[in-house]
């Protein structure tokens, strides 16, 4: 067994482990991947203030997400595809995430289908929902996820239109894969990936595979796929959705102060400000980075969404750079994914263990017993770190009209 001590060795296994295709989308922005870069460099431009003489006895990092209780304030972010980076993975994740304490998100384009996952979630399982134009998928996925105990919708808004991946076009992305000579030659440098792969049944999307109209086989399911994200996408269609569920929702894809006004007001348990992990639209601003500016424009209402974070995150000190700079909680996503790519379920309570240790000592050196306790005042933030940008806010409802400024 290898000794791994940060996520970056939990990468490097899951790059020898994977075959190429899953590993490159993993790792994958869009087009230039500045967003994809700038989401973990942003975070190094925050440092810490290092506190002395302080009693660092009786530390805790649990929280709370959506008012129960976690083990640290870190939900398993929504990834399409985890059981292609590993047999089974959705379970394998939803299992090290109930054993943790911690919540996980399942996404619609998982693998593994949300009656399979539900037999080993623990409490905190929420269901992602990519809003699709067939209706009655939409409709039936909501009472399929009712059913199956999730506890929360994650509504994802910014994937109306898939942002391109060179890599995913290069590697002619499939699940499973095509067994071209190319990719068998890969394949067959991973066993332990092939041998779980061949003894499971999962292969493709099994929320969509048999339930969506007309999708019985990867032929008509790649179609499907390719033509099913609703452009219409709209907050009345928020509304509509928020009905339809009837418990909590959070908002995943917030990355702009006047849509966090606009999902407050269409009424939702949390948003995530998040830009999908660098994945659709490149040149966007780090999640960490626009974060401020958001928690400003809610300041003051009476009833405020929780504000997550997620996009970036590597270690525990940058879950713990996320809390200082106001948000109540954060989520992660290729972190996970790493240490399922390396070592399976194993390899994903790895990645939290890694994480947690990092946060506690993280925050104690910076003299904090409690992450409740833990303010701004933990970090040096560099002044022109939110930046200084002239834009025309767009038309909208609610919306000023003047150039602002930004930060
Ligand atoms: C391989 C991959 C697949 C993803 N699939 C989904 C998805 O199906 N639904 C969704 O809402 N977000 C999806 N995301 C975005 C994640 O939920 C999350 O926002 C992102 O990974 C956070 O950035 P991080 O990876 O830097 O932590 C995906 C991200 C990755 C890396």
């Amino acid at each position: 067994m290898p000794v791994i001590t940060d996520i970056a060795d939990l990468r490097r296994l899951h790059e020898r482990r994977s075959p190429r295709m899953f590993f490159d989308y993993c790792e994958s922005g869009s087009w230039t991947e500045q967003t994809f870069r700038e989401n973990t460099s942003d975070f190094e431009k925050l440092r810490f203030r290092q506190r002395v003489a302080v009693d660092l006895s009786n530390r805790s990092v649990a929280g709370r997400m959506l008012g129960e209780e976690v083990a640290m304030p870190v939900a398993l972010s929504p990834v399409g595809m985890t059981g292609m980076q590993r047999a089974d993975g959705e379970i394998k994740a939803a299992r090290a995430a109930k054993a943790f304490g911690v919540p996980y998100t399942l996404s619609t384009m998982s693998i593994c289908s949300i009656e399979d996952v539900a037999e080993h979630a623990g409490p905190g399982f929420w269901f992602q929902l990519y809003v699709m134009k067939d209706e009655a998928f939409v409709d039936a996925i909501i009472e399929r996820a009712k059913r199956a105990g999730c506890s929360a919708l994650v509504l994802t808004l910014d994937l109306q239109a898939l942002g391109q991946r060179h890599k995913d076009l290069k590697n002619a992305l499939t699940a499973p894969p095509r067994l071209t000579p190319r990719n068998l030659l890969n394949i067959a440098t991973k066993p332990v990936w092939a041998a779980e792969m061949l003894r499971t049944r999962r292969h493709s999307f099994g929320n969509v595979l048999g339930h969506a109209s007309g999708v019985t086989n990867l032929a008509n399911l790649m179609s499907w796929t390719a033509e099913q994200f609703d452009l219409t996408l709209d907050w009345e269609k928020v509304r509509r959705i928020r009905e339809k569920w009837g418990g909590k929702l959070i908002l995943k894809g917030i990355l702009d102060a006047e849509d966090a006004k606009l999902a407050a007001e269409v009424g939702c348990d949390a948003i995530i400000v998040s830009n999908h992990g660098g994945r659709q639209l490149d040149g966007a601003l780090s999640s960490i980075r626009v974060l401020p500016s958001i928690l400003r424009a809610l300041e003051g209402r009476a009833r405020r969404p929780e504000v997550w974070l997620d996009s970036g995150i590597r270690s525990g000190q940058d879950i713990l750079k996320a809390l200082a700079m106001g948000a109540d909680a954060t989520m992660i996503g290729r972190a996970y994914i790493y240490g399922l790519g390396a070592m399976g379920e194993a390899g994903v309570t790895k990645a939290l263990e890694v994480m947690r240790k990092e946060l506690d000592l993280s925050m104690a050196f910076c003299g904090h017993r409690r992450l409740e306790e833990v303010t701004r005042d933990i970090l040096l933030v560099p002044e022109d770190f939110e930046g200084r940008w002239d834009r025309p806010v767009p038309q909208m409802a609610g919306a000023r009209k003047a150039p602002v400024r930004v930060g």
